[in-house]
């Protein structure tokens, strides 16, 4: 498919997609938002890829939805049309983990969707932050739930109300990002973990991200329960026997995610 706001590489399992919008920061338009959740859908349905990664440019991962396309918007407007709503619902309704690498700017809805992302690894440039306060609204695509879920009530408070940027190191520290990198290492590095992804069974991959995902959804006790009926099910795989079989064979697996 031919895009205009994003770029999208295939190569050895992985599908890179890269935003492009050089002149506005990568702001997120609602072109940008229908082309990237065309993107990771043809993703996931592809029998080739079996992990994405999610990048912009060294400047900007996104500096947030498009203040210019939402300046003059009315109520009925972004109520009618549920704005980027059903782009959101789409992206997270992939199967396949997605990782966000991250260098320079994710503010607003950039951070936003940063955290939609399965995790995020970030360069040693990269600056978070929920600036929306300053432009008398809040975050729309999950900022104050997702953040507040993942570095906790004060710091996401501060971040939300103040309007601030946190560095790569503090939001390695708080939990928001798995790893930080020097920025020139950055797609290397994220391509190297979707790599290493890749050579798992996809069906086992698709089982973590849902499994995992249950953990913000659901009861402690619930989610353990789930895990436990997921575990058991991979039994009923190929891979799960192939798995096991090459470990006792000491030799590498060879996955058919059968
Ligand atoms: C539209 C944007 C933009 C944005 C940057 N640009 N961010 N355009 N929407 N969010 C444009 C600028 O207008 C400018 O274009 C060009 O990108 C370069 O930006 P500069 O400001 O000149 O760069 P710099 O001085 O380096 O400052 C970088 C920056 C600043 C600190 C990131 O651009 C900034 O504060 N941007 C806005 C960040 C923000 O408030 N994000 C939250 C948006 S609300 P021109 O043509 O003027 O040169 C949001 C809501 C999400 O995300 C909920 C959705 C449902």
């Amino acid at each position: 498919m031919a895009y205009e706001t994003i770029i999208v590489e295939n190569s050895d399992g992985i599908a890179l997609i890269t935003l492009n919008r050089p002149d506005a920061l990568n702001a997120l338009n609602s072109q940008l938002l229908g082309e990237l959740a065309d993107a990771v859908e043809e993703a996931d349905r592809s029998d080739k890829i079996r992990c994405i990664v999610l990048t912009g440019s060294e400047k900007a991962f996104a500096a947030g939805a498009d203040i210019k396309e939402m300046a003059d918007k009315s109520f009925v407007e972004m109520y009618r049309s549920n704005f980027f709503g059903a782009e959101s619902d789409r992206f997270l309704r992939v199967r396949k983990p997605i990782i966000a690498a991250v260098a320079g700017y994710a503010l607003g809805g950039g951070c936003e969707l940063a955290m939609m992302c399965d995790f995020i690894i970030a360069a040693d440039t990269a600056k978070f932050g929920q600036p929306e306060i300053n432009l008398g609204v809040i975050a729309g695509i999950g900022g104050t739930q997702r953040m507040t879920r993942f570095v906790g009530k004060s710091k996401s408070m501060d971040m939300h109300l103040t309007g601030r940027f946190m560095n790569a190191e503090e939001a390695e520290s708080c939990g928001l990002v798995s790893r930080v990198v020097p920025a020139k290492k950055l797609r290397d590095e994220a391509m190297s973990a979707a790599g290493k992804i890749a050579e798992k069974s996809l069906l086992a991959t698709m089982a973590v991200k849902d499994t995992v995902n249950r953990a913000y959804e659901t009861t402690l006790a619930e989610g353990i329960n789930y895990e436990r009926r997921m575990f058991q099910s991979l039994f009923a795989t190929e891979d799960q026997a192939e798995g096991m079989a090459s470990y006792i064979d000491k030799r590498e697996p060879q996955f058919r995610d059968k």
